[in-house]
């Protein structure tokens, strides 16, 4: 690659510096155009610590809904994931999205976990009784055996988590 460092316009003559990146096979101490490297130089850490060695970014789904410290955090975060795998496989964010392409009167939000903790009881109420998903004309479509079954299988699992959750929060209020 080759940039000309200089450039003229109207106005008459100007120059400016400009950043390239060159490839070369001609060998690591020929280079076609000297260059300096770039700082800083990777230092060795694929992942990224804070300065208290803690691995970053630390899992953050549930703060603001349970305090850092409630020993379900982890359980939660897996059930969790579980159950939006499940709600993709079951295509329920082809309409439970924010831009509501249905639309719904009450737009009813699952995808995040904040709001998959608050939806979880009505959630499991409208697969169970094949109330969801709908088709593209809002006739309710009967979920495959699989799918519902995988469905309510994760959802009861987070449920739970979530239940447990908030006892432990409810038990240890100051
Ligand atoms: C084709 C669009 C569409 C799909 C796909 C869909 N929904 Fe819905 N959903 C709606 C609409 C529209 C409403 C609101 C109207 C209603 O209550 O019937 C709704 C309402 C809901 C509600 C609230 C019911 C209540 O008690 O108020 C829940 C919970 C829900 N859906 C869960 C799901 C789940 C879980 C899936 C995936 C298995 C799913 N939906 C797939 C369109 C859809």
């Amino acid at each position: 690659m080759f940039i000309k460092p200089r450039m003229r316009s109207c106005s008459g003559s100007k120059t400016a510096k400009i950043v390239i990146g060159q490839f070369t096979e001609r060998g690591s101490d020929s280079p076609v155009v000297s260059t300096q490297p770039i700082w800083p130089r990777f230092d060795s850490k694929w992942m990224w610590m804070d300065k208290e060695g803690r691995i970053q970014p630390r899992v953050t789904l549930f703060d603001g809904l349970f305090r850092p410290n409630n020993p379900y955090l982890a359980t939660l975060d897996s059930t969790y994931r579980t159950l939006a795998l499940r709600m993709r496989d079951a295509q329920c964010d082809n309409c439970h999205v924010p831009n509501n392409p249905m639309p719904m009167r009450r737009l009813v939000l699952m995808h995040t976990p904040a709001h998959a903790a608050g939806e979880i009881a009505r959630l499991m109420t409208a697969v169970r009784e094949d109330k969801m998903p709908l088709d593209d004309t809002g006739a309710e479509q009967p979920l495959e055996p699989a799918f519902k079954r995988a469905l309510l299988e994760s959802g009861a699992a987070f449920e739970e988590s979530v239940k447990a959750a908030k006892d432990w929060e409810a038990a240890h209020r100051d």
